[in-house]
């Protein structure tokens, strides 16, 4: 059998991960590949009942160590019901958002630090990193045009948070990017989908041949 391999998709708000997540999909599935599609917070029942709790938040709510546990929470029940055992039975699990969106938005703009979202990774998903992770890249004028097409004014707890917030994000996931760049291609999100698609098939090519 085919090795499978873990592809997260990354980037901030309306910078196209899903549309791209199936893309990617069906071109893996067109190579013949095995894939599970899914997402974060979420992915199962467990995480999409914290999803819920974290983007609607109940009373006040969350301050940010509980958001970060609930997000590392979340993903522990991801990573050992849904993603570990696809990957034993050889698919490529193609994620949209995994563990480097914690490092952004809660270690990066919500200020805990990277060193504690990784403390909470280490322990809650025995720091399971993905083989490769695609941070997309928009430019902040073209995602506040995207975003006021898609949400029509009505965002989540975190989408809807300040400006300042969201380019601290972008700041955190270049920094994270660029830190580790093994693990990490930058792909530019702007024009089609499908001439990003063009990019992450490119930026794919060494893992696709590696896992031949
Ligand atoms: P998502 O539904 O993927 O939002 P979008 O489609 O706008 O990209 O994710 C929900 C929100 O959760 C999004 O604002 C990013 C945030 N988030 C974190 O703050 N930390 C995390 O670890 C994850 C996975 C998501």
């Amino acid at each position: 059998m085919k090795r499978g391999m873990f592809i997260a998709l990354e980037g901030g708000e309306g910078t196209g991960k899903s549309t791209q997540a199936r893309l990617l999909a069906a071109a893996l599935e067109a190579l013949e590949r095995n894939v599970v599609v899914t997402r974060e917070p979420g992915g199962t029942a467990g995480a999409e009942a914290i999803r819920g709790l974290l983007l609607s938040p109940p009373g006040e709510g969350w301050g940010p160590r509980a958001e970060a546990l609930l997000f590392a929470a979340a993903r522990s029940d991801h990573v050992e019901k849904l993603v570990r055992p696809a990957l034993h039975a050889g698919n490529w699990v193609v994620c949209d958002r995994f563990l480097d969106s914690s490092r952004a938005y809660q270690g990066g703009a919500g200020g805990l630090g990277d060193a504690a979202i990784m403390a909470l990774h280490d322990f809650g998903s025995e720091g399971l990193r993905p083989d490769l992770t695609v941070l997309i890249e928009v430019s902040p004028d073209a995602v506040t045009a995207r975003l006021a097409e898609r949400d029509m004014g009505v965002a989540d707890a975190i989408g809807g948070r300040d400006a300042s917030y969201h380019a601290k994000v972008a700041d955190a996931f270049g920094h994270v990017a660029s830190s580790e760049p093994d693990l990490f291609v930058t792909v530019n999100g702007q024009g089609t989908p499908d001439e990003v698609h063009r990019r992450i098939m490119a930026a794919l090519a060494p893992l696709l041949e590696n896992a031949a």
